[in-house]
């Protein structure tokens, strides 16, 4: 029998605001979560990484092969899984082919030491070609991850210089089978089979430049098969420089097990908008044999099909869909009677404003000199980056003091979305004006048009943080800025 609750509906109060309908979501499954986990230290075993320019032909990419920049040879993307208590002993070397292509490993999501967050000038020496940077450190939590580098970000994540990190241990009864699904576009001329570029003027004054070729680790709309009628655990993971996604599964009955790889209870799933550097795992009841599900983004630009799931064997359920949950997270709770409150407005600067309007002109090409060298499109306080690298840090946006617990309202004063990324610490979203949500934990906040929304957090982690808006091409263009923890 399918038992379900319903979750508390209501606004949340804070400071005399009122931010109704915030954080009501549909029902809830009835199974709770497993305890949090203890963080038993185990076995390293050592990993290597090298950067290089490896030519390679995805199956997305019609025949054609690119020039792309990865982490290792073999499958795209790779794929490091460890369990809850190992550490992570990587050697990176840089062996791209331009000479000053430096480059860095950002653990996105992970609670790490700073000197290990991988953010060139502001937590360690630029890794230049030629050299090598070691990076080791025990992850304090279980989920579903990814790395990227934090240098001319645009290009090298364009070229495809990113992986996934699996910390497992979560479970409380085995899923019947566990995949990851890495979704992004690629700036791919299919014609030509050349980059396009990965910046234009355009995109960066705007939602970004999307790009023309989509895929589910490197292929368009693969086939999954699945144990039929299993419960199948599924890793997205948004791993585009640019692109909101709003996913949903067509044909089949699925929950939401973790956000951004942080147990929630069970969630029913309907649909999900994932904006880039956003991760979801999913439990989905295969399709009975012979019926297909579908892997579905239905956001602005159409229907478009990314992936589809068909099922093998012997059916290996009969009963109601009631999914087993995860261990609950090991972070933090933040006390919301004595936290200091601090504000962040992300928007659009009035150089931006201009020069989008002027590359609506059709005088994009004129100007795309200009903007790089201008980095102004967008600002958070009021403040935008210097440049579009780290090369030149300016002062820390706040100072945070250690232990002490934080709300954060944050106010999108423009009419794109901006999924607001924290380093070395792990948000609670507490409430919205506008989008429905669960309460839960997020490392990348998506923060739709003219969006208020609070998270809550204990700034427990010593060091200089990055906070930005993870669409690279804001980011890289003056939506960027850190904290200072200490
Ligand atoms: Cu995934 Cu500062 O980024
Ligand atoms: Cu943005």
């Amino acid at each position: 029998m399918l038992t379900r609750r319903k979750l508390v509906a209501g606004g949340v109060i804070l400071g005399g605001a009122v931010l109704a309908g915030a954080l009501n979501w549909r029902r809830a499954y009835n199974r709770k979560l497993g305890p949090p986990l203890k963080l038993i230290p185990g076995k390293t075993q050592p990993l290597q990484l090298t950067v290089a320019e490896r030519p390679t032909a995805l199956p997305c990419f019609g025949g054609h092969t690119l020039p792309m920049w990865s982490f290792a040879d073999g499958t795209w993307p790779p794929v490091i899984r460890l369990r809850l208590g190992e550490r992570l002993n990587v050697m990176l070397e840089n062996r791209l082919p331009r000479a000053d292509e430096y480059t860095s490993i950002h653990w996105h999501g992970l609670r790490l030491p700073n000197n290990q967050d991988g953010v060139p000038y502001l937590v360690q020496k630029p890794v230049l070609p030629g050299e090598k940077f070691h990076y080791n450190f025990m992850p304090p939590d279980t989920g579903t991850f990814f790395f990227h580098t934090h240098c001319n970000t645009a290009e090298q994540l364009g070229r495809g210089l990113q992986g996934v990190v699996i910390i497992d241990g979560d479970i409380t009864e085995p899923y019947d089978t566990d995949i990851v699904l890495f979704i992004r576009d690629w700036q791919v001329d299919l014609a030509t089979g050349q980059w396009n570029p990965f910046v234009t003027l355009r995109g960066a004054g705007r939602a970004g430049t999307y790009g023309p070729v989509r895929s589910v680790n490197g292929a368009v709309n693969p086939e999954f098969k699945l144990p039929a009628s299993g419960d199948c655990r599924l890793r997205l993971i948004n791993g585009d420089p640019t692109r909101v996604m709003k996913i949903s599964i067509e044909d089949g009955e699925a929950a939401i097990l973790a956000i951004d790889g942080f147990a929630v209870q069970p969630l029913p799933f309907s649909d999900w908008s994932l904006g880039p550097a956003m991760r979801i795992d999913l439990v989905l009841r295969a399709p009975e044999t012979g019926k297909i599900a579908r892997l579905i983004d239905q956001s602005m630009s159409g229907r478009v099909e990314l992936a589809h799931f068909t099922s093998i064997g012997e059916p290996l359920s009969t009963s109601d869909f009631d999914p087993a949950p995860l261990h609950a997270v090991r972070i933090s709770e933040p006390d919301l009677d004595t936290a200091t409150h601090l504000d962040f407005t992300f928007e659009r600067t009035d150089e931006g404003q201009i020069l989008a309007a002027l590359a609506d002109d059709g005088l994009g090409g004129a100007l795309g000199a200009l903007c790089v060298s201008s980095h102004g499109f967008w600002a958070i306080n009021d403040r935008r980056w210097p440049d579009h690298d780290h090369a030149q840090l300016p002062p820390p946006l706040a100072l945070l003091d250690r232990g002490q617990s934080y709300v954060f309202t944050l106010r999108n004063k423009s009419p794109f979305t901006h999924p607001i990324h924290i380093h070395g610490h792990t948000f609670k979203l507490i409430s919205s004006d506008k989008l429905t949500r669960p309460e839960h934990h997020t490392d990348t906040l998506l923060l739709l048009p003219d969006e208020t929304a609070e998270v809550a957090f204990v700034a427990d982690n010593p060091g200089n943080w990055m906070f930005h808006c993870h669409i690279v091409e804001h980011q890289e263009n003056g939506m960027m800025g850190y904290l200072r923890v200490a």
